[in-house]
């Protein structure tokens, strides 16, 4: 059969070998298989319950679409570009399995409808695996964020040495942000839960359909409430190009960290040989591959993201076929950020940190210098403004005597600000300093342990992960 006889009353003859391959998308959408027999397996229900086709022919249909789903998962399933799409290679094989009847189910549905709940369907379901995949993530980053609450390393801005900070708080850090994703996630599902199938082409329909009874069998929480916007709206796939971008951004930041954190510059840690490769030439490399691609990956869901805006952004309402391009950004930015989540938890639990590299990396560029300044506030009653100022000078006493803040005597510190006691010794060290960051949300190891605790509370709630 050719697409033609779907149509064919109107034509006179089939389309140009060229019109077939531009107007193919079965090499993608074959992808939508699974929703695609679902959404008919539900469809041909409401129309025997509601008595628009017999019983007899929604029998012969869905024994049909059991068997054209067993088909295809046992990979005997022939394509062909004549036949466009997936919904009309499930149609034709249909009808040469069952005869006439087939060409009952597409009574009150147009591809239009179909392609719009099939997308959504097969949305929801990556929505929930990926969320799963981050679930996953965030667990091995509370492993490593209890495993090293205690050990501390430099924390920066401008990539500068800024002040102390532990290695736990900066895994928690990355928690944080893969449970906002998370919560895009939760937010754009439930807007995306609502079945466009029985808007038909664009206009619904005159024949007595039941759309709750579709949307209740495909777990949609409601029909979509207007026939037009049911068939055109592909915001859910936007939305999930928008979390995608977002989340691959956060992961390409961790796999920068690791990237610097692995040179031989700063030794911070070290991947493990799985997720790392050698040189052809140099014996002596050891590359973070996984952590570069992450990082070289992001890219591709923001242009997943921008391609499938500027598709949409001049359509008229309703249906258009540029829509058909809808579909390979999303396959593609899903597919890489599974794979992108799941290298990334397997990197994080294989890591190896080097404490004590990172601690003794932690005391340089003066990084203790707010401590001090602190102190002369507290225990001096200084304004904090002259505080600042005095430690400047304290600063820069040590670099011209090229040494730390530490390693100035009582007297030298004297000679600038004559109140110092002894006392300042104990707030220079950088273990005291994470440990004074006791404020709400602060570094100290104890807030690192409690946070620990907290998430660990909720992912025990939540449930998912591996
Ligand atoms: N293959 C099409 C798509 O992916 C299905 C819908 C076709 N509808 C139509 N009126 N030509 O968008």
């Amino acid at each position: 059969m050719s697409a033609n006889e779907l149509w064919g009353g109107r034509f006179a003859k089939g389309p140009a070998e060229i019109m077939e391959r531009i107007n193919a998308s079965i090499d993608f959408d074959r992808r939508l298989y699974a929703q695609d027999i679902m959404g008919s397996m539900a469809h041909s229900s409401m129309l025997m319950a509601c008595k628009i086709i017999s019983e007899e022919d929604g029998r012969k249909i869905q024994e049909g679409l059991q068997t054209i789903l067993r088909e295809i998962e046992a990979g005997n399933f022939k394509t062909d570009p004549a036949l466009e799409d997936i919904h009309m290679h499930v149609e034709a094989r249909l009808r040469e399995l069952i005869g006439d009847a087939a060409g009952r189910l597409h009574t009150a549905r147009s591809r239009n409808d179909q392609v719009a709940t099939d997308f959504r369907l097969w949305v929801r379901d990556t929505m929930d695996h990926l969320d799963g995949e981050l679930a996953d993530l965030q667990d091995a980053l509370l492993d490593q964020a209890e495993a090293e609450a205690d050990t501390v390393m430099p924390g920066f801005t401008h990539l500068q040495a800024a002040q102390p900070v532990t290695f736990g708080h900066h895994m928690l850090a990355y928690v944080e942000m893969f449970s906002r994703d998370r919560g895009r996630l939760k937010d754009a599902r439930a807007r995306l839960n609502e079945s466009p199938l029985g808007s038909a082409a664009l206009a619904g329909t005159s024949f007595p359909i039941d759309r709750e009874m579709t949307a209740k069998a495909l777990k949609f929480d409601r029909p979509t409430a207007n026939s037009l916007d049911g068939v055109s709206d592909r915001d859910f796939a936007l939305e999930f190009l928008g979390f995608a971008s977002i989340c691959s951004m956060h992961l390409s930041r961790l796999a920068e960290e690791i990237v610097i954190w692995s040179s031989a510059q700063f030794r911070f840690v070290e991947c493990s040989d799985s997720f790392s490769t050698g040189s052809s030439i140099m014996p002596q490399k050891k590359n973070p591959d996984a952590a570069e691609l992450i990082r070289g990956k992001a890219g591709r869901s923001a242009g997943a993201f921008t391609s499938l805006l500027m598709m949409m952004k001049g359509l008229p309402m309703t249906y258009g076929k540029d829509m058909q391009e809808d579909k390979e950004p999303v396959f593609d930015a899903a597919d890489n950020l599974q794979l992108c989540l799941a290298a990334m938890s397997g990197m994080i639990r294989d890591i190896t940190v080097n404490g004590e590299v990172m601690t003794a990396a932690s005391g340089a560029g003066f990084t203790t210098a707010t401590d001090l300044a602190d102190w002369l506030v507290q225990k001096l009653d200084m304004p904090f403004r002259q505080a600042h100022h005095v430690t400047g000078a304290l600063v820069k006493l040590a670099e011209d005597n090229k040494c730390g803040l530490e390693d100035l005597s009582l007297a030298q510190m004297q000679s600038v600000e004559s109140g110092i006691t002894d006392d300042i010794y104990k707030v220079l060290g950088v273990q005291n300093s994470v440990a004074s960051r006791v404020s709400y949300g602060g570094t100290a190891p104890s807030n690192v342990r409690e946070q620990v605790t907290r998430w660990r509370k909720r992912r025990a709630e939540e449930g998912g992960g591996k």
